[in-house]
Protein backbone atom coordinates (compact mmCIF):
# COMPACT_ATOMS: atom_id res chain seq x y z
CA UNK A 1 0.00 0.00 0.00
CA UNK A 2 1.09 3.47 -1.18
CA UNK A 3 1.05 6.28 1.95
CA UNK A 4 1.04 9.79 0.23
CA UNK A 5 -0.27 12.92 0.56
CA UNK A 6 1.69 13.97 3.64
CA UNK A 7 0.00 10.80 5.38
CA UNK A 8 2.70 9.04 7.73
CA UNK A 9 3.08 5.44 7.50
CA UNK A 10 2.19 3.46 10.27
CA UNK A 11 5.28 2.08 12.08
CA UNK A 12 6.04 -1.50 11.27
CA UNK A 13 4.84 -4.23 13.51
CA UNK A 14 6.59 -4.43 16.88
CA UNK A 15 9.97 -6.84 16.93
CA UNK A 16 9.04 -10.21 18.03
CA UNK A 17 10.21 -12.47 20.32
CA UNK A 18 11.69 -15.59 19.58
CA UNK A 19 8.45 -18.05 18.94
CA UNK A 20 8.52 -21.79 18.91
CA UNK A 21 6.44 -22.68 16.31
CA UNK A 22 5.36 -25.89 18.58
CA UNK A 23 3.61 -23.67 21.17
CA UNK A 24 3.48 -19.97 19.09
CA UNK A 25 1.02 -18.96 21.37
CA UNK A 26 2.79 -19.04 24.52
CA UNK A 27 3.44 -16.47 26.54
CA UNK A 28 2.39 -14.46 23.70
CA UNK A 29 -0.21 -11.18 24.43
CA UNK A 30 -3.38 -11.20 22.66
CA UNK A 31 -6.08 -9.22 22.37
CA UNK A 32 -9.63 -10.80 22.10
CA UNK A 33 -11.79 -7.98 20.48
CA UNK A 34 -15.93 -9.02 20.83
CA UNK A 35 -18.15 -7.68 18.86
CA UNK A 36 -22.36 -7.66 19.14
CA UNK A 37 -23.42 -11.15 17.91
CA UNK A 38 -25.25 -13.89 19.53
CA UNK A 39 -22.18 -16.37 19.06
CA UNK A 40 -20.76 -14.36 21.79
CA UNK A 41 -21.23 -16.88 24.00
CA UNK A 42 -18.63 -19.09 21.54
CA UNK A 43 -15.95 -16.70 22.78
CA UNK A 44 -15.41 -18.11 26.17
CA UNK A 45 -14.41 -21.36 24.40
CA UNK A 46 -11.82 -18.81 22.53
CA UNK A 47 -10.36 -17.14 25.95
CA UNK A 48 -10.02 -20.58 27.52
CA UNK A 49 -8.14 -22.28 24.80
CA UNK A 50 -6.04 -19.68 24.39
CA UNK A 51 -5.29 -19.26 28.21
CA UNK A 52 -4.68 -22.81 28.26
CA UNK A 53 -1.99 -22.28 25.79
CA UNK A 54 -0.41 -20.05 28.22
CA UNK A 55 -1.70 -16.47 26.43
CA UNK A 56 -1.89 -13.74 28.18
CA UNK A 57 -5.43 -12.69 26.98
CA UNK A 58 -7.04 -8.98 27.48
CA UNK A 59 -10.55 -8.91 26.61
CA UNK A 60 -11.85 -5.54 24.46
CA UNK A 61 -15.87 -5.75 23.95
CA UNK A 62 -17.88 -3.45 22.21
CA UNK A 63 -21.17 -1.98 23.96
CA UNK A 64 -23.60 -4.01 22.18
CA UNK A 65 -21.42 -7.40 22.81
CA UNK A 66 -21.88 -7.09 26.85
CA UNK A 67 -25.69 -7.27 25.93
CA UNK A 68 -24.96 -11.06 25.11
CA UNK A 69 -22.64 -12.12 27.67
CA UNK A 70 -21.18 -9.94 30.79
CA UNK A 71 -17.22 -8.97 30.85
CA UNK A 72 -17.54 -10.93 34.08
CA UNK A 73 -17.71 -13.92 32.32
CA UNK A 74 -14.62 -13.11 30.23
CA UNK A 75 -12.44 -11.27 32.93
CA UNK A 76 -12.72 -14.74 35.07
CA UNK A 77 -11.65 -16.56 32.23
CA UNK A 78 -8.85 -14.25 31.36
CA UNK A 79 -7.68 -13.06 34.54
CA UNK A 80 -7.69 -9.36 33.19
CA UNK A 81 -10.42 -6.54 33.83
CA UNK A 82 -12.13 -6.58 30.53
CA UNK A 83 -12.02 -3.22 28.60
CA UNK A 84 -15.37 -2.02 27.07
CA UNK A 85 -15.47 1.70 27.28
CA UNK A 86 -12.37 4.42 26.62
CA UNK A 87 -14.47 7.04 27.52
CA UNK A 88 -14.77 5.34 31.29
CA UNK A 89 -11.46 7.45 33.29
CA UNK A 90 -11.17 4.36 35.62
CA UNK A 91 -11.14 1.80 32.99
CA UNK A 92 -8.64 4.01 30.58
CA UNK A 93 -6.36 5.15 33.37
CA UNK A 94 -5.90 1.64 34.37
CA UNK A 95 -5.07 -0.46 31.35
CA UNK A 96 -5.94 2.75 28.18
CA UNK A 97 -6.40 1.33 24.76
CA UNK A 98 -3.06 2.78 23.32
CA UNK A 99 -1.49 0.80 25.68
CA UNK A 100 -3.70 -2.43 24.66
CA UNK A 101 -3.10 -1.78 21.14
CA UNK A 102 0.68 -1.68 21.53
CA UNK A 103 1.48 -4.50 23.35
CA UNK A 104 -0.56 -6.69 21.44
CA UNK A 105 0.92 -9.24 19.46
CA UNK A 106 -1.97 -10.47 18.01
CA UNK A 107 -6.03 -9.11 17.52
CA UNK A 108 -8.33 -11.33 17.11
CA UNK A 109 -11.88 -10.19 16.68
CA UNK A 110 -14.64 -12.35 17.35
CA UNK A 111 -17.61 -13.13 16.22
CA UNK A 112 -16.85 -10.35 13.74
CA UNK A 113 -20.47 -8.92 12.87
CA UNK A 114 -21.27 -6.99 9.68
CA UNK A 115 -21.28 -4.28 11.57
CA UNK A 116 -18.09 -3.95 13.19
CA UNK A 117 -16.46 -5.19 9.83
CA UNK A 118 -17.89 -2.25 8.30
CA UNK A 119 -16.72 0.10 10.93
CA UNK A 120 -12.98 -1.61 10.77
CA UNK A 121 -13.35 -1.10 6.67
CA UNK A 122 -14.16 2.77 7.67
CA UNK A 123 -10.78 3.23 10.29
CA UNK A 124 -13.43 3.99 12.60
CA UNK A 125 -12.43 4.59 16.36
CA UNK A 126 -15.64 5.14 18.13
CA UNK A 127 -15.23 2.65 20.76
CA UNK A 128 -13.21 0.06 22.86
CA UNK A 129 -12.89 -2.38 19.80
CA UNK A 130 -12.34 -0.14 17.05
CA UNK A 131 -10.10 2.11 18.71
CA UNK A 132 -7.62 -0.86 19.69
CA UNK A 133 -7.93 -1.70 15.82
CA UNK A 134 -7.23 1.54 14.65
CA UNK A 135 -3.94 1.92 17.06
CA UNK A 136 -2.45 -1.32 16.91
CA UNK A 137 0.62 -2.55 14.56
CA UNK A 138 -0.22 -6.01 14.99
CA UNK A 139 -1.30 -8.39 12.81
CA UNK A 140 -5.71 -8.80 13.11
CA UNK A 141 -7.47 -12.08 12.72
CA UNK A 142 -11.08 -11.87 12.04
CA UNK A 143 -14.06 -14.59 12.76
CA UNK A 144 -17.19 -13.35 10.64
CA UNK A 145 -20.29 -14.41 12.39
CA UNK A 146 -24.10 -13.54 11.03
CA UNK A 147 -27.13 -13.96 9.04
CA UNK A 148 -26.41 -15.63 5.57
CA UNK A 149 -28.21 -12.82 3.59
CA UNK A 150 -25.49 -10.46 5.76
CA UNK A 151 -22.69 -12.40 4.70
CA UNK A 152 -23.51 -12.54 0.88
CA UNK A 153 -24.09 -9.02 1.12
CA UNK A 154 -21.96 -6.99 -1.66
CA UNK A 155 -21.35 -4.18 1.04
CA UNK A 156 -20.21 -7.08 3.91
CA UNK A 157 -17.97 -8.56 0.82
CA UNK A 158 -16.48 -5.37 -0.13
CA UNK A 159 -15.66 -4.44 3.56
CA UNK A 160 -14.07 -8.07 3.97
CA UNK A 161 -12.13 -7.55 0.53
CA UNK A 162 -10.89 -4.40 1.97
CA UNK A 163 -9.69 -5.45 5.30
CA UNK A 164 -8.16 -8.44 3.28
CA UNK A 165 -6.14 -6.01 1.11
CA UNK A 166 -4.31 -4.51 4.19
CA UNK A 167 -3.16 -7.92 5.70
CA UNK A 168 -6.21 -8.88 7.83
CA UNK A 169 -6.34 -12.28 8.59
CA UNK A 170 -9.75 -14.10 7.92
CA UNK A 171 -11.09 -17.17 9.59
CA UNK A 172 -14.23 -18.45 7.52
CA UNK A 173 -17.38 -19.16 8.78
CA UNK A 174 -18.84 -21.99 8.57
CA UNK A 175 -22.20 -23.36 6.90
CA UNK A 176 -24.91 -25.02 8.89
CA UNK A 177 -28.24 -24.39 10.54
CA UNK A 178 -27.60 -20.68 11.92
CA UNK A 179 -29.00 -18.55 15.35
CA UNK A 180 -31.74 -17.00 13.23
CA UNK A 181 -32.80 -20.09 11.70
CA UNK A 182 -31.53 -19.94 8.70
CA UNK A 183 -29.40 -22.07 6.85
CA UNK A 184 -26.42 -21.02 5.18
CA UNK A 185 -22.65 -19.72 5.41
CA UNK A 186 -22.42 -16.88 8.40
CA UNK A 187 -21.88 -19.80 11.72
CA UNK A 188 -18.42 -18.71 13.44
CA UNK A 189 -15.60 -20.79 12.57
CA UNK A 190 -15.27 -23.34 15.77
CA UNK A 191 -13.15 -22.38 18.89
CA UNK A 192 -10.67 -24.67 18.30
CA UNK A 193 -10.20 -23.60 14.39
CA UNK A 194 -9.94 -20.19 15.92
CA UNK A 195 -7.37 -20.68 17.99
CA UNK A 196 -5.28 -22.50 15.49
CA UNK A 197 -5.67 -19.71 12.93
CA UNK A 198 -4.26 -17.55 15.42
CA UNK A 199 -1.09 -20.08 16.29
CA UNK A 200 -0.84 -19.57 12.37
CA UNK A 201 -0.64 -16.25 12.35
CA UNK A 202 1.93 -16.22 15.09
CA UNK A 203 3.90 -19.13 14.04
CA UNK A 204 7.58 -18.18 12.59
CA UNK A 205 7.55 -18.67 8.80
CA UNK A 206 10.71 -20.63 8.20
CA UNK A 207 9.79 -23.00 5.34
CA UNK A 208 7.47 -19.74 3.05
CA UNK A 209 7.31 -20.51 -0.48
CA UNK A 210 8.82 -24.05 0.13
CA UNK A 211 7.39 -27.06 -1.45
CA UNK A 212 6.97 -29.98 1.04
CA UNK A 213 5.28 -33.51 -0.03
CA UNK A 214 4.24 -35.55 3.42
CA UNK A 215 3.30 -39.32 2.97
CA UNK A 216 0.77 -40.52 5.74
CA UNK A 217 -1.28 -43.49 7.00
CA UNK A 218 -1.31 -47.26 5.70
CA UNK A 219 -1.90 -48.51 2.78
CA UNK A 220 -4.62 -50.99 2.02
CA UNK A 221 -4.12 -53.70 -0.74
CA UNK A 222 -6.88 -55.66 -1.61
CA UNK A 223 -7.45 -58.87 -1.49
CA UNK A 224 -10.64 -59.03 -2.51
CA UNK A 225 -13.74 -56.77 -2.99
CA UNK A 226 -14.09 -56.92 0.74
CA UNK A 227 -10.96 -57.77 2.40
CA UNK A 228 -7.21 -56.14 2.53
CA UNK A 229 -4.20 -56.27 4.12
CA UNK A 230 -3.42 -53.22 5.95
CA UNK A 231 -1.45 -51.73 8.99
CA UNK A 232 -2.00 -50.73 12.02
CA UNK A 233 -0.73 -47.09 11.22
CA UNK A 234 -3.11 -44.26 12.31
CA UNK A 235 -1.89 -41.10 10.40
CA UNK A 236 -1.31 -38.97 13.05
CA UNK A 237 2.49 -38.34 12.79
CA UNK A 238 2.16 -37.63 8.98
CA UNK A 239 -0.53 -35.37 9.24
CA UNK A 240 0.68 -33.77 12.14
CA UNK A 241 3.73 -33.27 10.29
CA UNK A 242 1.71 -31.55 6.90
CA UNK A 243 -0.54 -29.29 9.68
CA UNK A 244 3.18 -27.71 11.20
CA UNK A 245 4.74 -27.56 7.75
CA UNK A 246 1.69 -25.59 6.46
CA UNK A 247 1.59 -23.16 9.77
CA UNK A 248 5.39 -22.59 8.94
CA UNK A 249 4.76 -20.93 5.40
CA UNK A 250 5.22 -24.24 3.46
CA UNK A 251 2.77 -25.33 0.69
CA UNK A 252 2.11 -29.02 1.72
CA UNK A 253 0.58 -31.51 -0.35
CA UNK A 254 -0.49 -34.54 1.80
CA UNK A 255 -0.53 -38.32 -0.11
CA UNK A 256 -3.06 -39.85 2.72
CA UNK A 257 -3.60 -43.59 2.81
CA UNK A 258 -7.09 -44.87 4.47
CA UNK A 259 -7.31 -43.31 7.61
CA UNK A 260 -10.26 -41.01 9.84
CA UNK A 261 -7.81 -37.91 10.10
CA UNK A 262 -9.70 -34.62 8.76
CA UNK A 263 -7.50 -32.52 6.15
CA UNK A 264 -5.26 -29.70 8.11
CA UNK A 265 -5.93 -26.88 7.65
CA UNK A 266 -4.32 -24.60 4.15
CA UNK A 267 -3.07 -28.46 3.39
CA UNK A 268 -3.62 -29.86 -0.18
CA UNK A 269 -4.70 -33.69 0.41
CA UNK A 270 -4.47 -35.93 -1.79
CA UNK A 271 -6.56 -39.79 -0.80
CA UNK A 272 -4.96 -42.78 -1.63
CA UNK A 273 -5.49 -46.25 -0.97
CA UNK A 274 -3.15 -48.84 -2.67
CA UNK A 275 1.11 -48.74 -2.39
CA UNK A 276 0.79 -48.42 -6.17
CA UNK A 277 -0.92 -45.49 -5.96
CA UNK A 278 0.79 -43.54 -3.06
CA UNK A 279 3.77 -43.82 -5.12
CA UNK A 280 2.09 -41.95 -7.91
CA UNK A 281 0.76 -39.19 -5.84
CA UNK A 282 4.22 -38.77 -4.01
CA UNK A 283 6.37 -39.19 -7.34
CA UNK A 284 4.06 -36.43 -8.98
CA UNK A 285 4.44 -33.97 -5.66
CA UNK A 286 7.94 -34.70 -5.53
CA UNK A 287 8.88 -33.02 -8.78
CA UNK A 288 9.95 -29.60 -7.90
CA UNK A 289 9.27 -29.92 -3.91
CA UNK A 290 12.13 -28.86 -1.70
CA UNK A 291 11.70 -32.01 0.62
CA UNK A 292 9.60 -35.24 0.60
CA UNK A 293 8.68 -36.33 4.57
CA UNK A 294 7.68 -40.43 3.88
CA UNK A 295 5.94 -40.58 7.19
CA UNK A 296 3.06 -43.00 5.30
CA UNK A 297 3.49 -46.96 6.55
CA UNK A 298 2.85 -48.09 2.76
CA UNK A 299 2.07 -51.64 3.09
CA UNK A 300 5.85 -53.97 1.83
CA UNK A 301 3.59 -56.39 -0.51
CA UNK A 302 0.19 -56.87 -2.14
CA UNK A 303 -1.92 -59.94 -2.94
CA UNK A 304 -0.54 -61.34 -6.30
CA UNK A 305 -3.85 -61.19 -7.81
CA UNK A 306 -7.34 -59.11 -6.69
CA UNK A 307 -10.39 -61.32 -6.42
CA UNK A 308 -12.95 -60.05 -8.83
CA UNK A 309 -15.85 -61.75 -6.09
CA UNK A 310 -15.28 -62.07 -2.45
CA UNK A 311 -13.94 -65.27 -1.26
CA UNK A 312 -16.32 -67.92 -0.07
CA UNK A 313 -15.33 -69.90 3.77
CA UNK A 314 -16.95 -73.04 1.84
CA UNK A 315 -15.21 -72.86 -0.92
CA UNK A 316 -11.56 -72.38 0.46
CA UNK A 317 -9.58 -75.09 2.78
CA UNK A 318 -9.21 -75.17 6.21
CA UNK A 319 -5.59 -73.42 5.31
CA UNK A 320 -5.35 -70.59 2.30
CA UNK A 321 -2.74 -69.69 0.81
CA UNK A 322 -2.21 -66.05 -0.19
CA UNK A 323 0.29 -65.25 -3.00
CA UNK A 324 1.77 -61.93 -2.24
CA UNK A 325 3.94 -59.24 -4.64
CA UNK A 326 6.32 -57.04 -3.41
CA UNK A 327 4.94 -53.28 -3.66
CA UNK A 328 7.95 -50.72 -4.82
CA UNK A 329 9.97 -49.05 -2.01
CA UNK A 330 8.76 -45.68 -2.72
CA UNK A 331 11.76 -43.89 -0.61
CA UNK A 332 14.43 -46.01 -2.46
CA UNK A 333 13.10 -45.08 -5.50
CA UNK A 334 13.00 -41.42 -4.44
CA UNK A 335 16.63 -41.27 -3.50
CA UNK A 336 18.07 -43.43 -6.35
CA UNK A 337 16.23 -41.26 -8.87
CA UNK A 338 17.84 -38.17 -6.74
CA UNK A 339 21.14 -39.73 -7.05
CA UNK A 340 20.71 -40.44 -10.93
CA UNK A 341 19.95 -36.47 -11.17
CA UNK A 342 23.86 -36.09 -9.47
CA UNK A 343 22.15 -35.02 -5.91
CA UNK A 344 19.79 -32.63 -7.26
CA UNK A 345 16.04 -32.86 -5.79
CA UNK A 346 14.38 -32.62 -2.74
CA UNK A 347 15.53 -33.08 0.86
CA UNK A 348 14.40 -36.68 1.37
CA UNK A 349 12.97 -38.01 5.28
CA UNK A 350 12.17 -41.65 5.87
CA UNK A 351 10.66 -42.88 9.09
CA UNK A 352 11.58 -46.41 10.36
CA UNK A 353 8.82 -48.58 12.77
CA UNK A 354 10.82 -50.84 14.40
CA UNK A 355 10.16 -53.27 17.16
CA UNK A 356 14.22 -54.21 18.22
CA UNK A 357 17.75 -52.84 17.36
CA UNK A 358 16.03 -49.35 16.51
CA UNK A 359 19.17 -47.22 15.55
CA UNK A 360 20.75 -49.78 13.80
CA UNK A 361 18.09 -50.31 11.56
CA UNK A 362 17.66 -46.65 10.87
CA UNK A 363 21.35 -46.55 9.89
CA UNK A 364 20.98 -49.37 7.59
CA UNK A 365 17.76 -47.98 6.20
CA UNK A 366 19.51 -44.26 6.31
CA UNK A 367 22.49 -45.55 3.35
CA UNK A 368 20.82 -48.25 1.50
CA UNK A 369 17.97 -45.59 0.94
CA UNK A 370 20.15 -42.73 -0.11
CA UNK A 371 18.11 -40.51 1.73
CA UNK A 372 19.25 -37.50 4.57
CA UNK A 373 17.16 -37.89 7.80
CA UNK A 374 15.76 -41.06 8.85
CA UNK A 375 13.08 -40.78 11.97
CA UNK A 376 12.91 -43.89 13.64
CA UNK A 377 10.96 -45.41 16.92
CA UNK A 378 10.08 -48.40 18.58
CA UNK A 379 6.31 -48.94 17.97
CA UNK A 380 6.49 -51.28 20.63
CA UNK A 381 6.69 -48.45 23.05
CA UNK A 382 3.68 -47.73 24.76
CA UNK A 383 4.02 -44.23 24.00
CA UNK A 384 5.29 -44.24 20.84
CA UNK A 385 4.28 -45.50 17.19
CA UNK A 386 0.74 -46.40 15.81
CA UNK A 387 -2.66 -44.92 16.94
CA UNK A 388 -1.42 -42.92 20.37
CA UNK A 389 -1.29 -38.78 20.47
CA UNK A 390 2.27 -39.11 21.27
CA UNK A 391 5.85 -40.00 19.96
CA UNK A 392 9.71 -41.10 20.42
CA UNK A 393 11.71 -40.94 18.18
CA UNK A 394 15.50 -40.83 17.21
CA UNK A 395 16.99 -38.90 14.49
CA UNK A 396 19.60 -40.53 12.24
CA UNK A 397 21.85 -38.84 9.74
CA UNK A 398 25.10 -39.27 8.65
CA UNK A 399 26.24 -37.53 11.54
CA UNK A 400 24.76 -39.18 14.37
CA UNK A 401 21.90 -39.68 16.21
CA UNK A 402 19.62 -37.74 18.68
CA UNK A 403 16.88 -38.87 20.99
CA UNK A 404 13.37 -36.12 21.23
CA UNK A 405 12.32 -36.81 24.43
CA UNK A 406 8.65 -38.34 24.28
CA UNK A 407 6.24 -35.31 23.75
CA UNK A 408 2.58 -35.12 21.34
CA UNK A 409 3.42 -35.76 17.64
CA UNK A 410 2.42 -32.35 16.83
CA UNK A 411 5.79 -30.89 19.02
CA UNK A 412 7.75 -33.81 18.07
CA UNK A 413 6.21 -33.05 14.41
CA UNK A 414 8.26 -29.37 14.78
CA UNK A 415 11.20 -30.67 16.37
CA UNK A 416 11.52 -32.79 12.81
CA UNK A 417 10.82 -29.66 10.46
CA UNK A 418 13.84 -27.48 12.56
CA UNK A 419 15.88 -31.00 10.97
CA UNK A 420 13.84 -30.08 7.59
CA UNK A 421 13.76 -26.59 7.72
CA UNK A 422 17.93 -26.77 7.81
CA UNK A 423 18.53 -28.96 5.69
CA UNK A 424 16.68 -26.93 2.49
CA UNK A 425 18.44 -24.39 3.78
CA UNK A 426 21.17 -26.15 3.38
CA UNK A 427 21.00 -27.24 -0.23
CA UNK A 428 19.62 -23.99 -1.65
CA UNK A 429 22.96 -22.84 -0.97
C1 LIG B 1 -30.37 -11.01 19.17
C2 LIG B 1 -29.45 -10.39 18.17
C3 LIG B 1 -28.48 -11.16 17.56
C4 LIG B 1 -27.62 -10.60 16.63
N1 LIG B 1 -26.65 -11.39 16.05
C5 LIG B 1 -25.85 -10.86 15.12
C6 LIG B 1 -24.86 -11.66 14.48
O1 LIG B 1 -24.69 -12.85 14.78
N2 LIG B 1 -24.06 -11.09 13.55
C7 LIG B 1 -24.20 -9.78 13.19
O2 LIG B 1 -23.46 -9.34 12.32
N3 LIG B 1 -25.11 -9.00 13.79
C8 LIG B 1 -25.93 -9.49 14.74
N4 LIG B 1 -26.86 -8.70 15.34
C9 LIG B 1 -26.88 -7.28 15.01
C10 LIG B 1 -25.80 -6.56 15.79
O3 LIG B 1 -26.00 -6.77 17.18
C11 LIG B 1 -25.81 -5.06 15.49
O4 LIG B 1 -25.47 -4.83 14.13
C12 LIG B 1 -24.85 -4.34 16.40
O5 LIG B 1 -24.90 -2.97 16.11
C13 LIG B 1 -23.43 -4.84 16.20
O6 LIG B 1 -22.59 -4.20 17.10
P1 LIG B 1 -21.03 -4.22 17.01
O7 LIG B 1 -20.62 -3.32 15.89
O8 LIG B 1 -20.64 -3.72 18.32
O9 LIG B 1 -20.61 -5.63 16.75
C14 LIG B 1 -27.74 -9.23 16.30
C15 LIG B 1 -28.69 -8.46 16.93
C16 LIG B 1 -29.53 -9.01 17.83
C17 LIG B 1 -30.57 -8.14 18.49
Amino acid sequence: MEYSRGVAAPQASRPRRPVDPAAPLAGAEIVVAIGGGIAVYKIAEVVRRLTKADAKVQVVMTPRATEFVGPTTFQTLSGRRVFTDPWDLGQDSEIGHIQIADRAELVIVAPATANLIARMAAGMADDAVTSVLLATRAPVLVAPSMNVNMWNHPLTQKNLATLVSIGTHVVEPGEGFLACRWIGKGRLAEPADIVEAAAHVLAPKDLAGRRVVVSAGPTYEPIDPVRFLGNRSSGKMGFALAAAAARRGALVTLVAGPVAEPDPHGVAVQRVETAVQLQAAVEAAATGADAVIMAAAVGDFRAASEAAHKLKRGELGATVALELTANPDVLAGLGAARAARGGAGPVLVGFAAETRDVVRYARAKLAAKGVDLIVANDVTEPDAGFAVDTNRVVLVDAAGEEALPVAPKRVVAHRILDRVTALVAARAT
